[in-house]
């Protein structure tokens, strides 16, 4: 069952390349243009959207995060994105021209569930975009995005999260077309560009042994933090989300920015930190700011593991170590810059000796409030 791999959550780490693919597969036509056929919510209603909340738990949450910069930036619409389990027990200001969105993979976990049910009752249209086939979140909500990752064993979340971002992207890049922003030819680029990315996780999973080799000479620390700016501060938590559930260890995930607010007196000798970088400069200004955060802690002791782009030479000093991923647009980066922390947090977990698949405490759905 498991195809030969030591663990399910390997496998299904190596499958995503294929479950990015089929997520994708017949909502792209030829000339570009996005078909999303299960949204049985009416152009106009999502013409009319002035609102967009977005709500899930764990990994979700986190698809989510992402999903919040790349739909405000290509539809212009403002858009939130709260744990399910805070929103709706805050009374959420919502009306018929909201757009919530729910993620969940398992389609049954109780938190989102409320939370879609408080927003339907108060009269806002219900996406659900989910990877298990006539679960109870996609029945309860007016339309169904489904993710085509498969089923997925192992409880920490991977290429269910991987699918669940190329979903938002999904439903970002749709509602920008319909409604027509001046992002209209970036659309109709990064509309070709996710189609490609598929290829480009194959490439992040075939240089994975200097990652794994790394997670195993960690295996011996209590602590280890992960910083990040942009869509790189919801990848850091999930890396650091990932080390929690598998490795058992103290792991925390920053905006980069907030270093100096309060973090940095974390950092001590020898402690690791792990950098996703933004695009280099002239795609990202953030870029210059992380180069400077990783030397501020290097000076401070830090050993640093920095997440990278091919080609981005200025954070070669102060990597005590390098990992490589492909150039991508801005906001696609998640789906490249995600895949060598899970590979990390599963090695290092392994390392100590712990149970990848079934992690203490924890379980797939979690069906109680
Ligand atoms: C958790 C799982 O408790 O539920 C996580 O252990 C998951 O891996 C979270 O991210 C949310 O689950 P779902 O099915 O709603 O995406």
């Amino acid at each position: 069952e498991k195809g030969g791999y030591p663990s399910f959550m390997l496998k299904e780490i190596a499958e995503q390349p294929k479950a990015v693919t089929d997520t994708l597969l017949g909502r792209i036509d030829s000339e570009g243009t996005l078909h999303l056929d299960e949204v049985r919510i009416t152009r106009t209603e999502l013409r009319e959207v002035d609102k967009v909340v977005i709500v899930a738990c764990g990994t979700a949450f986190h698809a989510g995060m992402i999903a919040k910069y790349a739909i405000e930036h290509w539809t212009r619409i403002p858009c939130e994105t709260e744990l399910a389990s805070e929103f709706r027990y805050r009374d959420p200001i919502l009306d018929q021209r909201t757009l919530v969105i729910a993620i969940s993979q398992s389609g049954e976990t109780m938190d989102t569930l409320m939370a879609l049910r408080h927003a339907r009752e108060q009269g806002a249209k219900v996406l659900a975009i989910c990877n298990t086939n006539g679960s109870t979140i996609p029945r309860e909500s007016d339309a169904v995005l489904y993710t085509h990752a498969g089923p997925e064993v192992a409880v920490a979340s991977t290429k269910a999260f991987l699918t669940q971002l190329v979903a938002c992207y999904l439903v970002a890049l749709y509602l920008g077309q319909i409604r027509g922003t001046k992002w209209g030819d970036e659309i109709r680029t990064v509309i070709r560009q996710l189609s490609a990315i598929s290829g480009e996780v194959e490439r992040v999973l075939e240089t994975m042994e200097p990652v794994r080799a790394l997670a195993r000479s960690l295996a011996g620390h209590d602590t280890v933090l992960f910083l990040g700016r942009h869509v790189g501060y919801p990848v850091a938590l999930e890396g650091a989300l990932k080390l929690k559930e598998l490795a058992y260890m103290h792991a925390e995930g920053f905006a980069a920015g907030e270093l100096k607010h309060g973090p940095i007196a974390l950092i001590e000798d020898g402690l690791p930190v792990v950098v996703v970088v933004p695009s280099p400069a002239g795609r990202s200004v953030l870029h210059g700011k992380i180069v400077s955060n990783i030397q501020e802690i290097r000076a401070r002791g830090a050993l640093t593991v920095v997440i990278a782009e091919e080609g981005d030479e200025a954070v070669v000093p102060y990597a005590d170590h390098l990992i490589r991923i492909p150039a991508t647009p801005t906001l696609l980066q998640p789906l490249v810059a995600t895949v060598p922390l899970q590979v990390f947090a599963c090695e290092l977990a392994t390392a100590r000796g712990n149970e990848v698949d079934q992690p203490r405490n924890l379980a797939k759905s979690v069906t109680v409030e």
